[in-house]
């Protein structure tokens, strides 16, 4: 959405990541469908910086794709941390955890393959930090799911809000009103406060207040 020298530049100036995270990014725009999906290396470190800065003891991931949001996010975790990721496709199980294996992360991300409706229910977990980034369908009810797990004082990220800006256009597909329709339940709801960040394609940042 920002001309391609402006996203050129801050990716420019912006910590480059690990050789491991590089090669996932790589592996991913080779061998999967709609690669476009990976966060990759600009929204990667941010997602890390973000996590170290929470410091979050459990962390909850809707969408875990081929891990590299995973990866990033796990980096905040203190020793004791773990992190949840949902992934529906089973496909993908053993790449991605190839990947947690290979990122010395084995101990601190626990990959759960299945519909995230039915997974989220079953994690008896209170969480600091939770990412919503699966099919945009279903957001309004992930964060139902979710909210009553999220800690007072804990984050809930959620990624393509801005969906390519078509969340601004008059005729809407499905994806893009359910997707309007959870940025004005975020906008409306008196239990949290929010931010709707220009990162990429569009992330808010709540906190549950
Ligand atoms: C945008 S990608 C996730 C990208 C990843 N978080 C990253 O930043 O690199 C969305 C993923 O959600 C998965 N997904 C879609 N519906 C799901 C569901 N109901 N439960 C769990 N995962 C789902 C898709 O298979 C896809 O891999």
């Amino acid at each position: 959405m920002l001309p391609k020298s402006i996203t050129d530049y801050a990716e420019a100036h912006t910590t480059p990541t690990s050789d491991l995270l590089k090669k996932l990014e790589r592996e991913t725009w080779v061998k999967r469908l709609h690669p476009g999906m990976v966060s990759g290396g600009y929204q990667g470190q941010f997602l890390r910086m973000l996590s170290q800065m929470i410091v979050p003891k459990r962390i909850l991931e809707i969408g875990t794709f081929t891990g590299y949001s995973a990866l990033c996010l796990a980096e905040g975790l203190p020793e004791d941390g773990l992190l949840h990721t949902i992934e529906i496709n089973e496909e993908m199980e053993t790449p991605i955890q190839e990947y947690i294996d290979a990122a010395g992360l084995t101990n601190k991300i626990q990959l759960h393959i299945g519909n995230a409706l039915e997974i989220v229910p079953t994690i008896d977990e209170q969480f600091d930090l939770v990412f919503i980034d699966a099919d945009k369908i279903n957001y309004s009810r992930y964060y139902d799911l979710v909210f009553d797990k999220v800690k007072t004082g804990g984050y809930i990220l959620a990624d393509n809000v801005l969906w390519f800006g078509k969340v601004t256009e008059k005729n809407q597909d499905e994806d893009t009103a359910a997707l309007n329709a959870f940025n004005q339940k975020i906008q409306h709801d008196a239990r949290v406060e929010n931010v709707m960040l220009t990162v990429r394609d569009g992330l808010s940042l709540i906190r549950k207040v």
